[in-house]
């Protein structure tokens, strides 16, 4: 773990602070999530922190950039994790929605693909559809992709999240100007006002509990209460 923190730090890649770190270990420790689902692999950093402090857990990860993805394939197979492991590449705001909804899978996914969901084998048809069956659903759901678009990945979020099961969002408090009834200034307006509103959802949700943890870039434990 240490050689991929200083890869990170060398090449600028973003990846969870030192106190937050330690938030997802303990979740991940008392919870032993079976499914988990992370947002944002980049080069595996969280994804591997899980699966090492985790008995026998299995990670999804969905990360955008191809290069990402590669360097993420090997961390995870240097340490042994890569049978545990999924890297699904594309954009999370399309990828969720083809996870909360199976029928809408897209032909270029492949058979094993359909097989470790419990689809039938053959689950993609000629129309580029797979036939309707269950979609996964995950215990746990790190949420560290494009802060912006929490909001809109959150009703598909909370599809794929078992009844009790929970998500950890990270930088939601953007160095604290979401909490605050400041109008944003223009440079991270856009972010501010829709993690404001991802942030008012959850609490007004009423199958939902969550709590705010205000440390470094500020995270939001939720808990899906109902379904
Ligand atoms: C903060 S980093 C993730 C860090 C990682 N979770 C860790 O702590 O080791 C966010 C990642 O999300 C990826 N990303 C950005 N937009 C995305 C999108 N639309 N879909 C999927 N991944 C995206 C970025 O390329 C980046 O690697």
């Amino acid at each position: 773990m240490k050689e991929i923190e200083e890869f990170a730090k060398t090449n600028n890649v973003p990846i969870l602070r030192p106190q937050s770190r330690q938030i997802l270990i303990d979740l991940i420790k008392q919870n032993n999530p079976k499914n988990i689902l992370e947002i944002g692999t980049a080069i595996g950093f969280s994804g591997c922190l899980m699966l090492l402090n985790s008995k026998n857990s299995t990670l999804t990860t969905v990360e955008i950039l191809p290069t990402m993805v590669e360097i993420a394939k090997n961390n995870f197979k240097k340490l042994g994790l890569e049978n545990r492991v999924e890297i699904l590449q594309g954009d999370a705001s399309e990828i969720v929605k083809e996870l909360a909804n199976p029928r809408f899978l897209r032909e270029q996914k492949s058979s094993p693909f359909c097989e470790k969901r419990g689809f039938a084998p053959d689950c993609v048809g000629s129309g580029g559809f797979a036939t309707l069956y269950q979609p996964q659903q995950f215990d746990f759901i790190f949420l560290d992709g494009p802060k912006s678009h929490y909001f809109e990945q959150l009703p598909y979020l909370l599809k794929l999240l078992k009844k009790d099961g929970l998500i950890l969002a990270d930088n939601v408090l953007f160095m604290g100007e979401v909490l605050s009834d400041i109008y944003p200034k223009h440079k991270h307006r856009t972010i501010i006002l829709k993690l404001r509103k991802f942030i008012e959802t959850v609490q007004s949700n009423p199958s939902l509990e969550s709590k705010i943890i205000d440390i470094e870039d500020g995270l939001i434990l939720i808990k899906k209460i109902t379904n």
